[in-house]
């Protein structure tokens, strides 16, 4: 079990690092000085190392006397162990170790990554990602977050290239032929947040938020798309210095576009890495969806510099105190940015994203042993970072934003330079809230699962609050030994209640925290209707006596953006956990038919996008007619252009419900409409610009309705894309074509080199559920298992292979269980048996359902 983890007789405290990137031949060598203190006199000092080669070691004590090191490499573990010939007497040494290695193309450790420059030659770049453990891939290391140390790093180069690291330059000067750049010393901190990036590259000007330069990095041509990801750069910086009271802890901030990246972006300290659709934006043509990605993603890696960079989790089953916290922070700043972007209403998805895993019997608590290399990498997952920021949320309501923002900052300031556990943090939210915070958060962070929270009046006319694991299948079908059953039955929550009850026709708000089984409530006389989870901030679903709902449906203009949408998502929870029947839930869609809010249509369509998956393609016309016939009117109402001064998040809708129209309700005069709108914007002086918004949703309809040669079109545009966001359009509509021959060459595509290794995953996940490619994708899948496990960067294989859950029949899923076990592949943590439940959720909900939803189609045809 403790074979991954390093000893603590020996610990760094400082590395000189000097690295030389060969970006013609895809090597490197290093060198580095590793100022360590032997904390008890030892003969051996073990680090981390993999896939380098060590040519030399030897360690220094105080007086300048040297022993060689005997080195041993072990890969299976990623460590070295170093050798003396007499035991190192307590004290401060310098172990000298010089080394090699490949510029890799897997995209984490010191890895290359190519792009076509203006003239259309290829070009390399040499970049780093090290989080969770791949710094050892760049230079042997103590490669553990809670080895805090200070870096100066050195990097020789081609004088042609330009080189950016975590700190400000200290000096640059040409040495036989060479660039040498020195950075200054970075503060204290983790291996994985080192960071180093060499080639062609280009910057803004800086701007300055208080004495902190920070300036956007592309390769050459894209600075024109730099301004917007610099804009909300500057933004959340401030707003972050200003939130915890605390500076920036680094020297500059530079935000840089990499053209291969594995994952959205990487929060190194002064360094911050991003790949390109996160970064870099065309402001006139990009999509509202397009612009809050960027303004997530920067604002979440800028939280990080304090949250992570500053204090750093012990180790990784803390990772939450990283995430959770960076993703709450980013929509706080990301909100007060544009409030009309009204970015907690929009996480209401990503709060129903956490709920549909922690549903699981196959969940994990936020909180989660980490023993191998793996096992940090699956931590990177909705319930760190979508239940951990909701969790945040509803305690930041609970004890006040005030007293919140005041523990946040007494935590980040006892804690600066070091380490910290969940603990730490409870002992400082509770000093500023004055409340016991343990007792009420624990079983939220080191639990499973969430609460259903029932809602009846009885017979004496109390309101009966009664709370219970929520979970999608029954307990015995979930793989669990009969005691693990029994602790899920008898899991209880303190829950943080926030109702609102209606009482001739008065509201009132009521708090109460739910820590037993049940409790009653009196109500006030001419009681009219009961809302739980009024602002729904909080971390449950809620299930209401029949009437009870009733009485808020009859009213619905009365509730919030959140508090309708937590309403349909529970409501819709409900059906495939086999609580209320399709057909109720179906008519529920059809009371929203006039609605205006796209968190609210984007639960409602993404439902109807699961039972397209399930249905027989006999009942698939019933299912398109039901699409349009909710959809359709919304659409006739706000029709193809953007009134004057309309708000973005109305464009964003528009385009959403085209979508949806034009794809799963196969509407034949919006995919015409669609046709014709997009080949006039295609003319050199279209009759009129068409929204972005709307742009993006015809290319969806078009790829999803076209042929061969829209195809080829597609696929052209695509190649020659004029920023990110296009170019990611047109790759991501590919997947929507019907064609076999179509999916066949696309699915090529994905391995021979002409789309990215960073896309080719998402890709492929997307085709899994697709009905028309996933039969044809998961076949290609498991023929070329092996191909793809080496050309794809693990975190994407692990991503792709939740496109499983499209393979909805039994049939099916027999065979996904069965190519797993086979190959024996894991991921790590829980993420396959996770996967595993979700399709078996899946298929339940076809067999229990298939019959009735052929029925109500046919109806309502
Ligand atoms: N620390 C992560 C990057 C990361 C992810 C490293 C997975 C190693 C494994 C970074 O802060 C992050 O969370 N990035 C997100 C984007 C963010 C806005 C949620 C990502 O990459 O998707
Ligand atoms: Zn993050």
């Amino acid at each position: 079990m403790e074979s991954h983890r390093l000893p603590q007789h020996v610990v760094p405290t400082r590395y000189d690092l000097r690295l030389e990137p060969d970006l013609d031949r895809f090597t490197f060598t290093g060198t580095e000085t590793i100022a360590v203190t032997v904390r008890e006199a030892t003969a051996e000092v073990v680090l981390n190392a993999a896939e380098l080669e060590v040519t030399e070691a030897s360690i220094e004590d105080g007086t300048g006397v040297r022993l060689p090191g005997m080195v041993e490499m072990d890969e299976s573990t990623a460590r070295c162990r170093f050798r003396f010939p007499h035991h190192l007497t307590p004290g401060a040494w310098r172990l000298h170790l010089s080394f090699k290695g490949n510029l890799n193309d897997k995209l984490r450790g010191f890895y290359r990554s190519h792009y076509k420059d203006q003239a259309g030659t290829t070009q390399v770049l040499a970049a780093t990602q090290f989080e969770a453990t791949d710094a050892r891939r760049a230079f042997p290391c103590w490669d553990e977050p809670a080895f805090k140390a200070v870096f100066a790093t050195t990097l020789v180069i081609d004088p042609a290239l330009t080189a950016v690291s975590n700190t400000a330059v200290r000096s640059e000067l040409v040495e036989g032929g060479k660039k040498v750049v020195r950075f200054k010393d970075t503060i204290k901190m983790s291996t994985y947040l080192a960071a180093f990036i060499v080639g062609r590259l280009e910057a803004t000007e800086p701007v300055m938020v208080g004495s902190t330069p920070l300036r956007v990095w592309a390769v050459p041509g894209k600075q024109h798309l730099a301004g917007y990801g610099q804009e909300i750069g500057a933004y959340s910086l401030r707003f972050f210095e200003d939130y915890y009271g605390l500076p920036y802890p680094g020297d500059k901030l530079d935000l840089i576009a990499i053209p291969d990246f594995a994952s959205g972006a990487m929060e190194n300290l002064g360094a911050i890495t991003f790949r390109e659709t996160a970064l870099l934006l065309d402001e006139r043509t990009a999509t509202h969806g397009e612009r809050e990605r960027v303004a997530d993603v920067v604002a979440h890696e800028n939280a990080h510099m304090w949250f992570g960079d500053l204090v750093t989790m012990t180790w990784w089953n803390g990772l939450w105190l990283n995430e959770a916290f960076a993703t709450f922070m980013e929509m706080l700043a990301v909100d007060a940015w544009k409030p009309e972007w009204r970015r907690w209403e929009a996480f209401g998805a990503g709060r129903a994203a956490a709920m549909s895993v922690d549903g699981l019997h196959a969940t994990r608590p936020i909180e989660y042993p980490v023993h191998a290399p793996k096992d940090a990498d699956a931590m990177f997952d909705v319930l760190t970072y979508e239940k951990g920021a909701s969790i945040l949320r509803m305690l930041e309501q609970y004890l006040g934003p005030d007293r919140f923002r005041e523990g946040v900052r007494g935590y980040l300031r006892a804690h600066a330079y070091a380490n910290a556990d969940t603990g730490d943090l409870w002992v400082a939210l509770e000093r500023a809230a004055e409340r016991p915070v343990p007792a009420l958060m624990d079983d939220w962070i080191f639990r499973p699962g969430y609460p259903l929270i029932s809602v009846k009046v009885d017979q004496q006319g109390d309101l009966v609050l009664s709370q219970q694991r929520f979970t999608y299948l029954p307990a015995a079908a979930g793989e669990l030994s009969a005691e693990e059953q029994e602790q899920e039955k008898a899991q209880r929550w303190q829950v943080p209640i926030q109702l609102q009850v209606t009482a001739r026709g008065q509201a009132t708000t009521q708090r109460l925290l739910l820590t037993e089984a049940e409790t009653r409530l009196a109500l006030p006389q001419g009681f009219e209707s009961v809302l739980v989870n009024e602002g729904g901030h909080g971390f449950y679903r809620v299930r209401y006596q029949p009437g009870l709902l009733e009485r808020i449906l009859n009213a619905p203009e009365r509730l919030t953006g959140i508090e309708r949408f937590n309403l349909v998502s529970d409501a819709w929870a409900a059906v495939v956990a086999g609580l209320i029947p399709l057909a109720g839930y179906l008519d529920l869609t059809a009371r929203f038919r006039g609605g205006r809010d796209r968190n609210l249509w984007g639960v409602i369509i993404d439902s109807f996008q699961v039972l397209n998956r399930l249905i027989a393609p006999a009942d698939r016309p019933g299912l398109e007619a039901l699409v349009r016939d909710r959809v359709g009117p919304a659409v006739a109402e706000l029709g193809w252009t953007p009134s004057a001064g309309e708000m973005e998040i109305m464009r964003q809708l528009r385009g959403d419900l085209l979508r949806a129209l034009g794809t799963i309700g196969n509407d034949r005069t919006v995919q015409a409409k669609a046709a014709e709108l997009y080949g006039e914007h295609g003319r050199a002086t279209p009759a009129r610009e068409l929204d972005p918004n709307v742009l993006a949703a015809a290319v969806s309809i078009l790829a999803f309705s076209g042929d061969g040669g829209r195809y080829e079109e597609f696929l052209r545009t695509f190649r020659a894309a004029a920023n990110p966001q296009e170019e990611r359009r047109y790759l991501f509509s590919l997947p929507l074509f019907q064609q076999q021959a179509l999916h066949e060459q696309t699915l090529a595509r994905t391995l021979n080199g002409e789309i990215r290794t960073q896309d080719g995953p998402a890709l492929i996940s997307a085709m899994l559920m697709s009905v028309y490619a996933r039969e044809r994708t998961w076949a290609f899948v498991k023929a070329n298992w092996d191909k793809m496990d080496q050309v794809f960067p693990k975190n994407g294989v692990r991503r792709m292979c939740g496109g499983v859950l499209g393979l909805a029949t039994p049939e099916w899923e027999r065979d996904v269980r069965r190519f797993f076990a086979d190959r024996k592949i894991d991921f790590g943590g829980k993420v396959l048996p996770q996967y595993f439940e979700q399709l078996r959720i899946a298929v339940t909900l076809r067999e229990r359902e298939g019959k009735a939803l052929t029925q109500y189609l046919k109806r309502s045809l």
